[in-house]
């Protein structure tokens, strides 16, 4: 019987349930037995796994997080790790794994099947939706739909109070969540990694908005973002405690207090954080969570290993992983541009 091992890997995100539970339900379908990894690379370290039985997946479709827990682990930094996970595998029958993961545990499954030869199917999860050829990952949906309803409860306040409010999205290294729930809540800046930005640009937009009549604006800054000109921030790009000690500010409390600071408009900040991941995945990522899951058990039943699901157009396809790690997926430049439209300068 074909043993498949599961695991979740680097952050969580809503969906991680369902893939896992897809993954069971084709692999069980099959006759195939299923082992979950605890804790990401960690569980096959430190052997800390459990067989599935169908009991296992009931009732977590929509469920946020991973029941299987998850981790940062990347076992090429410690020596010896590798091999513990080589004898973990033996020891427990698994005879291929599915590893659902972002960038990291994705770069990581790269290496684990071209140099040590485990045979593996990636799926890709994060809320970035920054992985390389697929259309998107699983949690993106929900976090979009999280970050439109933040931005429209933000519109009725800010209208209320007449204020700027400033929105931090995550998106380390790409501005997707930022531009595609700046556009659905309908957000009058949008600031991403992949431009940096002009702050006097931005605060003499805002500026005329309120000349113009427009009391109340909400710009959205994804985590990532940078200034164009580090100097030209009159209010500077640190903190300090009631201690004069330094502290470290997220780049939306930077933007919301040089706007306040520029233009005496009063401005609040609100930093999305963690909410962003949390709680149950929509539709969408069930629905994808699920295809992913079980076109990875049809590569296992292949044996097309080294490869990782993807949605191309409406198509979910198979693609190298050895294609996926030679960078990030950046925003959609053009869709930026089109967001701009609406920006009403
Ligand atoms: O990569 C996904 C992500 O949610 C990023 O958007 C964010 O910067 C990061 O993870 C946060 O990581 P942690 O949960 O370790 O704080």
């Amino acid at each position: 019987m074909t043993t498949i091992g599961v695991l979740t890997g680097g952050g969580d995100c809503p969906g991680l349930n369902a893939v896992i539970r897809a993954v069971t339900r084709a692999a069980f379908a099959r006759g195939w037995g299923v082992t979950g990894i605890k804790n990401g690379w960690m569980g096959l370290i430190d052997d800390h796994v459990e067989d599935f039985s169908t009991f296992s997946v009931a009732g977590i479709i929509s469920r946020g997080g991973t029941i299987l827990g998850t981790s940062r682990t990347d076992p090429f930094r410690e020596d010896g790790d590798v091999e513990r996970i080589r004898q973990t595998l033996g020891r427990r029958g698994i005879d291929a794994l599915v590893v659902i993961g972002g960038d990291g545990t994705l770069r990581v499954a790269e290496m684990m099947y071209r140099q040590v030869g485990i045979p593996l199917v990636a799926v890709p999860k994060t809320i970035d939706n920054d992985i390389l050829g697929t259309d998107t990952t699983v949690g993106f949906d929900t976090a979009v739909s999280i970050v439109t309803d933040a931005i429209d409860r933000l519109h009725t306040t800010a209208e209320s109070h007449h204020r700027i409010m400033v929105v931090e999205v995550m998106g380390r290294d790409a501005g997707w969540i930022a531009i595609i729930g700046g556009i659905a809540g309908g957000a009058d800046e949008i600031l991403v990694p992949e431009v940096p930005f002009d702050i006097a640009d931005v605060c003499r937009h805002l500026k005329d908005r309120y000349a113009s009549g427009r009391k109340s604006s909400i710009v959205v800054v994804a985590e990532g973002s940078e200034p164009a000109d580090p100097e030209a921030f009159m209010s500077g790009l640190t903190a300090s405690d009631a201690t004069g000690h330094e502290c470290i500010m997220g780049i939306g409390n930077l933007v919301g207090r040089e706007i306040q600071q520029r233009l005496g408009v009063e401005t609040r900040v609100t930093v999305l954080g963690h909410v962003q991941r949390g709680g149950p995945p929509t539709p969408y990522d069930r629905i994808i969570a699920t295809r992913f899951g079980v076109k990875a058990v049809d590569a296992v039943s292949e044996g097309r290993y080294g490869m990782m699901t993807a949605l191309c157009g409406s198509e979910v396809t198979l693609v190298p992983l050895s294609y996926v790690v030679t960078g990030n997926r950046k925003a959609d430049l053009e869709l930026y541009r089109m967001a701009g439209l609406f920006f009403g300068r």
